[in-house]
């Protein structure tokens, strides 16, 4: 392959699902059962690229707006794409983290993601980070919340947070900040993804349903990211 330049790190946001499923007349359950394959297929891919994490928003802090029955169906997909990923766990190297106010979510949910993490933690291939109950706002509330909570009992003084400290208490902790972030379905939005972590990224947006994002346009948003010069504020 001509001189590709793999981000280390690929944040997605996977949007667009209800309406592909519209489009094809089909349940918004259907959508996002679609998306969720899309996601296999584009995981497998950036792990073949060499890419060592790709971190994918699957649900927001604002999608409980929803309709209970919309909820209550992403909820049963991502038990089962968590039953997916613990029963093909032995046969690659991926290693999974969620990130969000995981304690928000129906505990058979949380049990999974626990496990998964646990069996996985050692394991030295692709981080497979799964945004689920994420919102920024909420992680850097959570950050203050236990940052005043250390001060108040004396652990360090405010003087001594620095911008790595900070980060430290983000859910992204030791995780680096993304280097490239792909959003689909033609939004040029963040919807609270990722805030602090995407000040320096390279965005590049898709005008397709993320069930419809192929292989092709991962390498597509790749090698468009491979002819960006990033300055980080330098000449
Ligand atoms: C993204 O697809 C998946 C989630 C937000 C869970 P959407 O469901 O937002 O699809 P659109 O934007 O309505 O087409
Ligand atoms: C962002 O998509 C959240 C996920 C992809 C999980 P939304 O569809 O919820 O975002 P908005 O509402 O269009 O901004
Ligand atoms: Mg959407």
């Amino acid at each position: 392959m001509e001189n590709l330049n793999v981000p280390q790190h690929i944040a997605i946001i996977m949007d667009g699902n209800g309406r592909w499923a519209k489009n094809k007349n089909l349940s918004v359950k259907l959508g996002h059962k679609a998306g969720a394959d899309a996601l296999k297929k584009i995981s497998r891919t950036a792990y073949d690229l060499g890419v060592k994490y790709l971190s994918v928003y699957a649900f927001s802090t604002e999608n409980w707006k929803r309709s209970d029955s919309e909820v209550k169906d992403l909820m049963q997909l991502f038990s089962n794409y968590f039953d997916a990923l613990t029963k093909n766990c032995g046969k690659n190297d991926l290693k999974v983290k969620c990130i969000g106010n995981i304690f928000g979510l129906p505990e058979d949910l949380q049990k999974k993601i626990s496990k998964i993490e646990e069996m996985t933690k050692d394991k030295d291939g692709m981080n497979f980070i799964i945004a689920i109950n994420y919102g920024a706002h909420d992680e850097i509330l959570r950050a203050v919340k236990n940052i005043c909570n250390q001060v108040l009992t004396n652990k360090f003084l405010p003087s001594q947070l620095t911008e790595d400290f900070f980060a430290s208490f983000l859910d992204t902790k030791n995780i680096p900040n993304p280097d490239l972030l792909i959003r689909t379905a033609g939004e040029m939005r963040l919807s609270n993804f990722l805030l602090w972590q995407l000040a320096y990224s390279e965005f590049y947006f898709s005008d397709k349903f993320w069930p419809d994002f192929s292989e092709q346009d991962l390498l597509d948003a790749i090698k468009n990211f491979s002819a960006r010069k990033r300055r980080f504020g330098t000449r």
